[in-house]
């Protein structure tokens, strides 16, 4: 590390409404389900230790207890974890707002918890801290630009203009969800109101310090970006990290079992009578009877899958799924119980909380 190199902290948004993630985010943070097996929000984390930062703000909403418990004082990671409560979640420019006293004059990382960037942020942040820009943000090329924050460049790559979910996008280069700033971010901060959707937008703080001249730079990352706000991201992304899995047999598997391809099972899982057909993740203390678990799943730890047939999906801690074929693209929560209607064979029995999408084959 150079000397004199200044100080960066990092500030991960873990609060939020995550409304499209319910019913998860009912009970759970939506940054805490796990992609193979292991909580998104941990692999920010992660990344974050991998640029050399160690302090760390956690914004944290109703969710607080969770993430606490998750992370802890960030000792794990490497990391030095404050957390910073945020009674209502107003918007990621709010989240800045409230943490100025934690950020004092450091110069910071913000990285919102719920995103997954697989190669790392390392270069952009090195870069960040060798050209020292007033601020930087991340790019990428979406198909559908209305869906995001989108940055306008001029030929020199330099941001000259951020709108969020624009009607008609100056480009297709959508904000993935870090950004580097210097302090001058707070006075941006500091004079904005709230959006047409009550909410403080980081994109309206940035488009004030391009409006006052501010070196805005941007790099466009190539590399494979998810936001995991919808089930669907979620699952895509569970795929994008199953497909570099390493595999281990650390479980039991009977002589009447198949294993084929890219498969992690962690410790004291028990398999018999089931074909598993990687690349997937079985998580400690699962068992798995006369089934089938097919690629781009993660089954959580003390799951018990029995005469059920499954692909494509992730289901958390502690479920149980017997008797039922053909599952796939689903998103399980905890302690779910999945079993065929008894006595009714034409008939499907639904015990399902608010918010829950269910869809069944006539
Ligand atoms: P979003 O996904 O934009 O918002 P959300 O969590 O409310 O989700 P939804 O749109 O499905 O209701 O938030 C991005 C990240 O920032 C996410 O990790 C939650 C976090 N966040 C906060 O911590 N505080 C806030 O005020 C907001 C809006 C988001």
């Amino acid at each position: 590390m150079a000397g004199g190199r200044r100080t960066m902290k990092a500030l991960v948004l873990a609060g939020g409404t995550g409304s499209r993630l319910r019913p998860i985010t009912h009970t759970s943070a939506k940054q805490l389900v796990p992609v193979a097996n292991k909580p998104v929000l941990f692999y920010g984390l992660e990344a974050i230790r991998d640029c050399g930062i160690r302090d760390v703000g956690i914004i944290v909403g109703e969710t607080a207890a969770e993430v606490r418990a998750a992370v802890g004082d960030g000792s794990r990671f490497g990391l030095s974890v404050t957390y910073i409560p945020q009674a209502e979640p107003l918007g990621l420019a709010h989240c800045v707002l409230i943490a100025r006293d934690y950020l004092a004059d450091d110069d910071f990382l913000m990285y919102l918890g719920d995103n997954f960037v697989i190669a790392g942020i390392r270069s952009f942040v090195d870069d960040f801290r060798a050209r020292r820009p007033d601020a930087q943000i991340l790019l990428t090329k979406v198909a559908d630009p209305t869906q995001f924050g989108v940055a306008e460049l001029n030929a020199a790559g330099r941001v000259t203009g951020v709108a969020e979910k624009p009607s008609r996008p100056k480009s297709d280069l959508a904000l993935v969800g870090v950004y580097m700033f210097t302090p001058l971010v707070h006075e941006a901060v500091r004079t904005l109101r709230p959006s047409h959707r009550g909410e403080l937008e980081i994109t309206d703080a940035v488009q004030v310090l391009i409006r006052e001249h501010a070196d805005v730079s941007s790099h466009v990352i190539t590399g494979y970006w998810k936001d995991t706000g919808r089930v669907e991201d979620m699952l895509e992304c569970n795929r994008m990290v199953l497909e570099n899995i390493e595999p281990r047999l650390r479980g039991t598997a009977d002589d009447d079992s198949e294993i084929v391809g890219r498969v992690d099972v962690a410790e004291d899982v028990v398999i018999t009578r089931s074909r598993l057909v990687g690349p997937l993740t079985i998580g400690p203390g699962a068992v798995v009877t006369d089934s089938y678990v097919g690629p781009f799943t993660s089954i959580g730890p003390g799951c018990r899958l029995e005469g059920t047939e499954i692909e494509y999906s992730i289901v958390m801690d502690r479920s149980s799924i017997r008797g039922v074929p053909g599952i796939r693209d689903s998103l399980i929560g905890k302690d779910v119980e999945v079993s065929p209607a008894a006595f009714a064979p034409r008939a499907h029995q639904l015990i399902v909380g608010d918010h829950s999408r269910v869809r069944l084959n006539r």
